[in-house]
């Protein structure tokens, strides 16, 4: 029987949800999959050191000066020779088309640093996300951890948790806190549901 399913993280700046999934799965957490490579849309970014100071190939396949589809090729090409089964979208920044989303339907988990559907769709990234909810002043925010479908943030919730605003808070301080006390808690834990239940479907 099949122990482990291979694992692809799509990668775009800083890395530390890519580090949370390292951190889970030397702690033998992640009992249902393995992290075969690390695939990024740029180059010189800090989650490919993460990568590489965990021993996990990586690839870097840029966004820039390329169609959608080129861009897609490249990327279906290195997820096709690791053998991807289960992709991880951990601080990628890059849309991907129902093309591709198709190939690997309820195979694909993204983080969103937020409750959705408040604050998620195009636009709604990084920074961005926190100073839209500090304008609109809301109480409570959190992450999200969702299949990914053609829909910007619109595929099936996995793992949601609540996080308090501050009134003090800066988008960068919610940032953080979002990211400890959320992103790096449900992105590991909802990585093992969806293998563990593959694995059972195989
Ligand atoms: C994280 O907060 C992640 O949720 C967000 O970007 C940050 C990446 O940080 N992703 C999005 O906004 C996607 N819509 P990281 O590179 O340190 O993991």
């Amino acid at each position: 029987m099949k122990k482990n399913i291979n694992v692809a993280v799509l990668v775009s700046g800083g890395g530390t949800n890519l580090q949370a999934i390292i951190d889970f799965s030397a702690e033998g957490k992640l009992e249902s999959g393995k992290i075969v490579k690390v695939i990024s849309s740029k180059a010189d970014v800090f989650a490919l050191t993460r990568a590489k100071d965990a021993e996990i190939p990586t690839a870097v396949v840029e966004r820039k000066g390329k169609t959608q589809e080129e861009f897609e090729n490249g990327i279906l090409e290195q997820l096709e020779s690791c053998k991807a089964e289960v992709i991880v979208l951990a601080g990628f920044m890059s849309i991907l088309s129902k093309n591709f989303t198709d190939k690997y339907k309820d195979r694909i988990i993204n983080v969103h640093p937020a409750l959705i559907p408040s604050f998620c769709g195009e636009g709604y990234y990084g920074l961005k996300v926190h100073e839209a909810a500090l304008a609109y002043g809301v109480k409570v925010t959190g992450a999200t951890v969702h299949y990914v479908n053609e829909i910007a943030d619109g595929g099936e919730i996995i793992m949601q948790k609540a996080v308090k605003v501050k009134e003090k808070d800066t988008p960068e301080t919610l940032q953080k806190r979002v990211m400890q006390e959320a992103e790096w808690k449900i992105l590991p834990a909802s990585l093992e549901l969806v293998c563990k239940k593959l694995l059972k479907e195989i």
